[in-house]
């Protein structure tokens, strides 16, 4: 497996596209906004997650696949620090960030995505986005607010359905959605914190395939001017959406780089192979490009 950390290909974007991502227009730019070195994770001596070194390309939106149980849920929380990683450092931003708490790292703009439970199911799909925008700003609690203020959040509010395409289920009970939409609203409170680093895991997990369309449109929009980082079983999806991929197996990283690389890597088709293609949802096509 370690001979293939030599394969770690770098995939820069356009220029242009890159440029117009990040609202700058600095170059090429080859900018890591996080890394992480040797980050190890062991439960109850198995490891979980082992030695990994990930970088990840400011503006980027960066793929983490693997078969199940390759370890990718666990390097998500380790990133979002909701587990403590046995070993290893991880720097966002240029700052250590390994000893910090999840609400410090959400903080200095790492954030995963909300998990659909923390959805409010009674309230509207509007109010839904409103709360989210009051925690974010801290005032949650202030009963004084002036009509103004409130007015604000209303109008970023549905500045950010817009950006989900929600608008025209603002009204709706949020338990109502339909489960796509349900994702999308889950974006949308995500987005409300203005995040500089979203991490999604599994953003269509258990969706149709319109509403896979949706959500990758959805995702290609709003990473404009922020960098993704997507746990995702479908290939397709990974397919086009990311422009770097890091692939895990056994916990180890055991290739890097762009689609087509990483597809034609004779080690990323072993380790899907060897498990069920179904199971993982990986179309037997989709490993042959
Ligand atoms: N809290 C835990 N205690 C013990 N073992 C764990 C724990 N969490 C995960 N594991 C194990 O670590 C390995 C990696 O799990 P992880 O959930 O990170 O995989 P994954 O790549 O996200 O898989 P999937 O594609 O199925 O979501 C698995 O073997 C899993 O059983
Ligand atoms: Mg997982």
């Amino acid at each position: 497996m370690h001979a293939h950390r030599s394969l770690v290909i770098q995939t820069l974007r356009p220029v242009a596209e890159l440029a117009g991502r990040q609202g700058g227009g600095y170059g090429l730019v080859s900018d890591t906004i996080l890394e992480t070195h040797g980050l190890t994770k062991e439960f109850l001596g198995f490891l979980a997650v082992q030695n990994v070194n990930l970088s990840v390309q400011r503006g980027s939106i960066h793929g983490l696949i693997g078969p199940n149980g390759a370890g990718k849920t666990t390097c998500f929380n380790l990133l979002t620090k909701f587990l403590i990683p046995t070993r290893g450092k991880i720097t966002f931003d240029g700052r250590d960030i390994t000893s910090m708490k999840p609400a410090e790292v959400a903080r200095l703009g790492l954030v995963r995505s909300f998990q659909i439970s923390a959805v409010f199911p009674h309230l509207s799909v509007l109010e839904n986005v409103r709360v989210a925008l009051q925690r974010a700003r801290g005032r949650s609690f202030d009963f004084w607010r002036s009509d103004s203020v409130l007015k604000q959040y209303d109008e970023r509010a549905r500045e950010l359905l817009e950006d989900v395409s929600l608008t025209e289920y603002s009204a709706m009970q949020a338990g109502q959605l339909p489960y796509g939409r349900k994702r999308a609203l889950e974006i949308a409170t995500t987005l409300a914190l203005d995040p500089v680093m979203m991490l999604l895991d599994e953003p269509t997990a258990g969706m149709a395939n319109e509403d896979v369309d949706h959500i990758v449109t959805l995702i290609r929009r709003v990473s404009k001017g922020r960098t993704v980082l997507l746990v995702e079983h479908n290939l397709k999806v990974v397919e086009g959406l990311c422009d770097c991929i890091t692939v895990l197996a056994r916990g180890e990283v055991l290739a890097e780089g762009d689609y087509a690389s990483v597809s034609r890597n004779p080690d990323v088709q072993a380790a899907y192979l060897g498990t069920d293609p179904a199971a993982v949802g990986v179309p037997e096509s989709a490993l042959h490009v």
